[in-house]
């Protein structure tokens, strides 16, 4: 590719001067090898974002590195046959802001294996909002699905309901036809949860689990982004044959529980890592985020948008347990 255009960037560094990381300006000729050249419309931010953004968790494996996890926006040039000038593209997590330059800076190049053609049903700014969260809330429900979850086995509880993977996930699981129990820290905000399809909202704050290995089953399943004792506490609860999607950390990792769920009620847990999803589950998860699963709500799950300079302040709330809904990032007119 000819294209040698400097831009502005949000680049994570880490050496003798210490981590840190901020706006600066750099050349396309210094983005991570890929076949196609990408203007960044969109990106946005997710609880990883915090953590590399900040250096408060070991994300990036590489340094330096422009961070965001996500990015969608518009091929400049492409050495892939399969794309051309104009399309529109996006992509999640597949080594963003971890092995290679994420979607923090106004140009990305992306390997063409993990461009995903945005998917008609979607627009540039629509998949930014859902972006990693709303493709780990679906990617959830497709593997709870593949292990039979039904909606007639029972309410799904959504844990770190305030959230951007979980609001997302209250709007796709209710869209697919689940009673979603959302479990916040934010009773001040149960009636918006509500509005996005939460049948009932619970305090995680007045939640007092038995500690018993066993107890009466109330959840057809869960999405758990919160993990330690949340995880431990909501296993009991599960019925028969259930399925608990574990998707965060946010409230620990480290967690108590015994064999009990699983070998009397036959309680799955499954393991949800999005950033290295596979190409074919990741074209089917975003096939139903942009039609059936497609979120009724994304505007108001959208709470915030900003600009690459205004990150560090975002991140910072977020670590304090502080976010409410998704935070869009406005990287560049295309
Ligand atoms: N596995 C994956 O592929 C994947 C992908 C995306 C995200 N994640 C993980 O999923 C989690 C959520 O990500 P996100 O982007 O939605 O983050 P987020 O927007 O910051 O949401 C996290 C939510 O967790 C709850 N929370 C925060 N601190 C807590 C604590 N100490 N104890 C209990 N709950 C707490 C809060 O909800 P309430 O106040 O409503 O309880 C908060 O709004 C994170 O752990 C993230 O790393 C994993």
């Amino acid at each position: 590719m000819t294209h040698s255009i400097d831009f502005h960037a949000f680049r994570i560094h880490n050496d003798a001067t210490g981590y840190r990381g901020g706006m600066e300006t750099m050349n396309t000729d210094a983005l991570s090898a890929g076949e196609i050249l990408v203007k960044v419309a969109y990106s946005s931010v997710n609880y990883k974002d915090a953590l590399a953004g900040t250096g408060k968790g070991k994300i990036l494996r590489q340094y330096p590195l422009n961070g965001g996890v996500d990015a969608s926006g518009v091929v400049v040039a492409s050495a892939d046959p399969s794309f051309k000038e104009g399309d529109h593209v996006l992509c999640t997590g597949s080594g963003l802001s971890e092995t290679r330059d994420g979607g923090y800076g106004e140009y990305i190049r992306l390997p063409s294996q993990w461009a995903i053609a945005l998917p008609k049903g979607l627009n540039l700014r629509e998949s930014m909002i859902l972006g990693t969260a709303g493709f780990t809330a679906a990617l959830s429900l497709l593997r709870m699905e593949h292990n039979l979850q039904t909606p007639a086995l029972g309410p799904i509880a959504v844990t770190g309901a305030s959230g951007g993977v979980g609001m997302l996930a209250i709007d796709i699981f209710s869209r697919a036809g689940y009673a979603v129990h959302a479990i916040s820290g934010k009773a001040d905000h149960f009636d918006f949860l509500r509005t996005l399809g939460a049948a009932e909202c619970i305090d995680r704050h007045q939640l007092a689990f038995s500690g018993k290995p066993m107890d009466s089953a109330r959840f057809g399943g869960a999405l758990d982004n919160v993990g330690g004792s949340m995880l431990a506490g909501l296993l009991p609860l599960i019925v028969p044959y259930g399925n608990v999607a574990v998707c965060g950390n946010a409230g620990g990792i480290a967690f108590d529980s015994t064999v009990m769920p699983f070998i009397i009620r036959g309680v799955s847990v499954l393991g949800i890592a999005s950033a290295g999803t596979a190409r074919d589950l990741r074209d089917q998860v975003w096939q139903h985020l942009a039609s059936d699963w497609k979120p009724h709500h994304l505007d108001r799950i959208a709470t915030r948008e900003i600009t690459l300079e205004q990150l560090p302040e975002v991140f910072g709330r977020m670590l304090e347990g502080d976010s409410f809904g998704r935070t869009l990032v406005r990287v560049g007119k295309v």
